[in-house]
């Protein structure tokens, strides 16, 4: 798989048994401590591996640092954050390389196995399959509002909470059922990472706006007009593939325009195994998953938002 259908990573096959994923990440720091920003930046880039469907086997980490005007200690706590979500994912470091710059960037790049029979892309979603969303939404409003000193110390708790914990068990999950299709969301928020899913297909998707877990702060935010510059963005390139239904409340369906820092994974499940994937997924600690929507018939609007 190569550059002309992207996906989440790259794909290789080896042999008829093994294929390699192959992913790299990398950005300037979401949040103040250097130890959770590592452990974010950490997470964000293992979780393409997992969004094929893949399991993550070694690491190499990607690092920008202002080593003349900064202590370093600072770096080593980036990277010991980044070393925790590395080892959390039973993933072996095996090496990477720094370079100077005016401003600290932190990442990774991965690389992955995977059976070339089960990748899951973005593509091959199914007319009746449910979506399956397997974070809440709202980490860039929140982190918006973080940057603007107005976010509680309680929905900054919530919010890294949510941008450090890993995907593993969601992706070791999902690979049990007769799951089609899958990716993460990420910068072009869950409209935008939908959209990928449904081009050049005779599919769209109808989203229930009160089924889709938001991070309720994001909520409270958004309606004081804390949003990230690219969630206009995302409104902007997208709205001309959206009907928002008018009974729908404007502010939920700003949170699904948010660009997410590591965010969950987007599942198109066969609907004979939701029921069976959404307990599984609770029993494996994926706490927040919901049905968020539908695989429907649709050549003209493709994406639907229903209440
Ligand atoms: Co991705
Ligand atoms: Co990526
Ligand atoms: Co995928």
């Amino acid at each position: 798989m190569g550059l002309k259908r992207p996906d989440d990573a790259g794909v290789y096959k080896i042999t008829d048994d093994i294929a390699i994923i192959q992913t790299v990440d990398f950005f300037t720091p979401v949040v103040d401590d250097p130890f959770t920003f590592g452990q974010i930046a950490a997470a964000n880039a293992l979780s393409d591996v997992y969004a094929m469907g893949g399991v993550p086997k070694t690491a190499m980490n990607i690092v920008c640092f202002p080593s003349k005007k900064m202590d370093l200690s600072i770096l080593r706590s980036i990277i010991e954050g980044g070393l925790d979500k590395i080892k959390e994912a039973g993933v072996v470091l095996v090496g990477g390389h720094s370079v100077e710059d005016k401003e600290i960037k932190y990442g990774l790049s991965v690389t992955g196995f995977i059976h070339p029979a089960r990748i899951l892309t973005k593509k091959n979603i199914k007319a009746g399959d449910n979506l399956v969303l397997t974070k809440p939404l709202g980490s860039g409003i929140v982190n918006t509002a973080v940057k603007g000193g107005r976010a509680s110390p309680e929905s900054i708790k919530k919010v890294i909470k949510i941008m450090v914990a890993l995907n593993k068990n969601a992706a070791d999950t999902m690979t049990r059922f007769n799951v089609h299709a899958c990716t993460d969301i990420t910068g072009f928020g869950l409209v935008g990472h939908m959209s990928e899913m449904v081009s050049d297909s005779e599919l769209g998707f109808e989203i229930f706006a009160n089924s889709v877990p938001v991070i309720q702060d994001a909520l409270y935010y958004a309606q004081m007009g804390l949003l990230p510059g690219g969630a206009h963005e995302n409104m902007k390139f997208y709205k001309n593939l959206v009907k928002i239904m008018p009974e729908v409340d404007p502010i939920v369906c700003d949170t699904f325009f948010d660009p997410q820092t590591s965010g969950g994974l987007l599942i198109a499940v066969d609907q004979k195994e939701t029921d069976a994937l959404l307990t599984d997924l609770e029993k494996n600690g994926v706490e927040s998953a919901a049905v968020i929507g539908n695989v429907i018939k649709s050549t003209g609007l493709k994406i639907i938002i229903n209440k």
